[in-house]
């Protein structure tokens, strides 16, 4: 089977500052317009069940950008919707393609591609996880702070695919995390589990509590996330109830730290998870946020690809 990034739980600390600097000296170059072909003869197939606007995108245009060739691959247009197993679907992508971003519901799915395609499979997104968006975010916290050490995110919202990768990412790193969660949208606990395994290591803070103004005080990087996910439509009404005072507002921001950065991993509905203010404020980095997200795929197709 080839390494594949389903979960964060697929790469180690060094990996993931590995990718760190293959996204900082892409980003220098794309910018600069400087030819690179890292990725030359490599066709990347993107597999997406639900939409998506900078995921796919930022994979699409980064192979582009670093020489190699994209094939997108709706799932409706697959004959997955005839029937046709994942296993069978990824034995035959994985002998066409050299990789293969996945967006899916069930994180199962992203596993049986992973098991039977043969190539890497990144997990753009599932149910469980959304391993890519916490890299490019710690790449935005990194650019902004410098480092991690001693700084501490307050997480604020569902505790979901987001959440998960988040959680893992900052015990990865090294950086204190607060989840403020309602009771019942708590992150999964065996995610927690295995984040709270690395922090041990690594001397990170992970806490999962439900008052947000407990979780953001003092924080040095204020996080939302959607309250409701994709697939989750019919849970909508009862969500926008329970999460009504999980929002990031001027008020929140108050209790943070001076200098804290307000992030949002998009796409953001103002005035629910989050107030218009503050995300147009000066503290958002939310544009910059979504930007590296590109810098972010790049180095992670180069380190999964290379
Ligand atoms: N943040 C994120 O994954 O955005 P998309 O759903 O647009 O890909
Ligand atoms: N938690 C959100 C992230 C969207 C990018 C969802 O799964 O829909």
């Amino acid at each position: 089977m080839a390494r594949s990034l389903l979960t964060l739980r697929d790469i180690s600390r060094e990996d993931l500052f590995a990718i760190f600097e293959r996204a900082r000296i892409f980003k220098d170059k794309i910018r600069r317009q400087e030819r690179v072909d890292v990725l030359r003869n490599k066709i990347v197939g993107l597999v997406f069940e639900k939409p998506s606007t900078r995921t796919r995108t930022s994979f699409e245009v980064a192979t582009l950008r670093l020489g190699g060739g994209t094939v997108y691959l709706p799932a409706t247009e697959l004959q997955l919707t005839r029937g046709e197993s994942i296993k069978d679907t990824a034995r035959i992508l994985g002998s066409y393609l050299d990789a293969l971003v996945a967006r899916v519901y069930a994180h199962q799915t992203a596993e049986e591609l992973a098991l039977y395609s043969g190539i890497p499979v990144i997990n753009g997104l599932s149910d469980l996880a959304h391993p890519t968006q916490a890299v490019c975010d710690l790449i935005t916290i990194l650019e902004i702070k410098g480092g991690f050490d001693g700084l501490t995110l307050a997480y604020i919202g569902d505790g979901n695919n987001t959440c998960h990768s988040l959680l893992l990412g900052c015990a990865l790193v090294g950086m204190n995390m607060n989840a403020a969660c309602p009771d019942e949208y708590n992150p999964d606990s065996d995610v927690l589990e295995e984040a709270l395994l690395i922090a041990a290591a690594t001397g990170s803070r992970l806490n999962v509590l439900q008052d947000p103004i407990e979780a953001a005080r003092g924080a040095d990087v204020l996080y939302t996330d959607v309250w409701v996910s994709m697939g989750e439509e019919e849970e909508e009404e009862t969500k926008f109830k329970v999460f009504r005072g999980y929002q990031i507002n001027a008020d929140l921001l108050k209790v943070a730290a001076k200098s804290a950065a307000v992030m949002h991993c998009l796409p953001a509905h103002r005035g629910l998870e989050i107030t218009d203010d503050v995300l147009e404020g000066p503290q958002s980095v939310v544009w910059q946020q979504g930007e590296n997200k590109m810098y972010g795929a790049a180095g992670i197709l180069d380190f999964m690809l290379r």
